[in-house]
């Protein structure tokens, strides 16, 4: 389920966030942490079954409008449909809003999108 940050969680949270190709370099990382730690409109989810595994950012762009900054999982978890889960548990979790990706994180979430839609044309 996703569970929403915690400073708690912090050490786990930036070594999930460090997977993506944006967070490498150590300053960057800190730096987006800041934002999700400080900003309002940056918000950070964590993916939790027996252990944390997973992690998705947001921002809010307005009241209506959200992009997926960041999107992770453990690599001894991957391939297991929990990237999957987490982009639907957002969805389920705000549902009257419009999420969009970034370039960053479009590849996945549109991979997400495509495997909805085959499952949709195996129903019809
Ligand atoms: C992207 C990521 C979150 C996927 O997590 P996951 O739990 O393994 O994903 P799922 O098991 O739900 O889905 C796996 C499918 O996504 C595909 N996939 C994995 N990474 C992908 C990527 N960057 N772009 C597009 N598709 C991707 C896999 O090839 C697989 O396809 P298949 O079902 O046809 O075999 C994970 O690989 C990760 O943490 N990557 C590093 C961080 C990153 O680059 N994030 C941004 C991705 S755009």
């Amino acid at each position: 389920m996703l569970i929403r940050y915690k400073k708690n969680f912090e050490k786990i949270a930036m070594g999930l966030l460090s997977f993506m190709p944006t967070e490498k370099e150590l300053k960057k990382l800190q730096i987006s942490m800041k934002q999700y730690e400080n900003e309002e409109n940056w918000q950070l989810f964590l993916w939790k079954e027996d252990d944390i595994i997973g992690i998705i950012g947001i921002s809010f762009i307005d009241e209506q409008n959200l992009e997926i900054h960041h999107i992770c999982v453990n690599p001894s978890h991957r391939h297991q449909g929990i990237g999957k889960k987490m982009v639907r548990a957002l969805k389920e979790m705000l549902p009257d809003k419009s999420i969009v990706p970034t370039e960053h994180t479009k590849p996945f979430f549109e991979k997400c999108d495509q495997d909805r839609d085959d499952k949709t044309h195996h129903v019809e």
